[in-house]
């Protein structure tokens, strides 16, 4: 256990109730997600357990510990903390932002420069090109990575996070929560990330406190939100469409078709008219000799020149293993195309998907839902 809240109240000097007996427990390496809409106590919720807001009732526990008794700067130095509008300074460089915690726990400047360096490039942005820029100089987009670096500063084993993505575009959003996710399975840490969107709940969290009015009222995998919703405030919060949301669970992986009939760019369309009526079909991914992916040839290019390269097409649009199937079937349904191709990050031809699997999983999805 990392950490507990056991029947933890908040009363705010006007009265308001904000949080009400709530309990859980996140383990170690868990990404627990407080859902709920908006006033309903998460906020409150999160800045109890780094004691920005002292508790009015019951009991916090980190790593076992009661929280009232830790010396207060030292629970907030061991405790990432990103929110929304960032916060970042603006009379400090992106370097002195992310050394804001090592630097108060007496790093030597030499190592703060290293660490905020490896944190940069972490949250996938250039060290050399950003670490001495100030914040007005970067995007939104920018600023939140920023924001995270530094919430990992010194490298702390727990990390809040308040709406962390929140003020961002949803594109460049999708791609942070991805680069997040992907970090996280380095990085491991015991995370508490505020959100009122399901879908980014049910996208990012191990599990998921969904809170109403200061209470919690389920809390759970996702898998069990969206299939066994403990009540009508759960079942109408997690949304009518709870098949395609269920999308979200599933990732390329786990449904892609792997084997799958290739050509090589050199060679002759000839060759590949033989392979498609060898297969029953009327297209096949185009690779190059070393397997990485190159582009479709489609049965209808076909004599329109000898080679392979001279007729295929190379505009591709691709995912990767770790793609969720309804960011897959967006992308199909925006650019057209019945099938994407499965990559590695070398661009190495992993599979393909096409939308009759993403049919076939839609299907399941809403048949477990009905026999749950
Ligand atoms: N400092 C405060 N004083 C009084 N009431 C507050 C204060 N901060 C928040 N609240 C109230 O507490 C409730 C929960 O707020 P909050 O935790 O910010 O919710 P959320 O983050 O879920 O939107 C709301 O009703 C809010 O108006
Ligand atoms: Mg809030």
């Amino acid at each position: 256990m990392m950490i507990k809240l056991d029947l933890v109240t908040k009363v705010y000097p006007d009265g308001t109730e904000a949080v009400k007996e709530v309990s859980f427990e996140v383990e170690a390496g868990e990404l627990c997600v407080l859902l709920g809409p908006s006033g309903c106590g998460k906020t409150t919720t999160m800045k109890m357990i780094n004691r920005l807001i002292p508790i009015t009732g019951g009991k916090i526990y980190i790593n076992g510990g009661d929280s009232t008794k830790m010396n207060e700067n030292e629970l907030r130095r061991n405790i990432g903390y990103a929110i929304q509008d960032i916060g970042l300074f603006p009379h400090m460089t992106v370097g002195q932002n992310i050394g804001t915690v090592p630097s108060l726990k007496g790093w030597p400047k030499a190592e703060r420069n290293k660490r905020a360096e490896e944190l940069l490039e972490l949250v996938g942005m250039n060290s050399g090109e950003f670490i001495d820029k100030y914040p007005s100089e970067l995007s939104g987009g920018q600023c939140q990575r920023v924001g995270v670096a530094r919430a990992l500063g010194a490298d702390p084993p727990i990390l809040l996070m308040d709406e962390p993505f929140g003020a961002i575009d949803p594109i460049t959003r999708v791609r942070l929560q991805d680069e997040f996710l992907k970090i996280q399975q380095d990085i491991k840490k015991t995370i508490i990330f505020v959100t009122h969107d399901i879908y980014e709940a049910i996208k990012m969290g191990d599990k998921v406190a969904l809170m109403k009015e200061g209470q919690l009222v389920q809390y759970d995998t996702p898998a069990n939100l969206l299939y066994r919703p403990k009540n009508e405030f759960v079942e109408d919060f997690v949304g009518a469409d709870r098949a395609l949301k269920g999308l979200q669970l599933i990732r390329v992986k786990e449904v892609m078709t792997s084997s799958l009939p290739t050509v090589k760019a050199d060679e002759k369309a000839e060759a590949a008219r033989e392979r498609m009526e060898q297969e029953g079909i009327d297209w096949l991914v185009v690779v190059n000799d070393d397997g990485k992916f190159l582009g479709w040839v489609g049965k209808a290019e076909l004599g329109k020149g000898e080679l392979v390269k001279e007729v295929m097409n190379s505009s591709a649009i691709t995912v990767t293993v770790n793609t969720v199937l309804n960011e897959a079937l967006s992308l199909m349904l925006s650019s057209g195309a019945n099938n994407l191709p499965v990559v590695s990050k070398d661009n190495r031809l992993q599979g393909v998907l096409s939308f009759d699997i993403i049919r076939k999983a839609l299907t399941e999805v809403s048949q477990r839902r009905q026999s749950e």
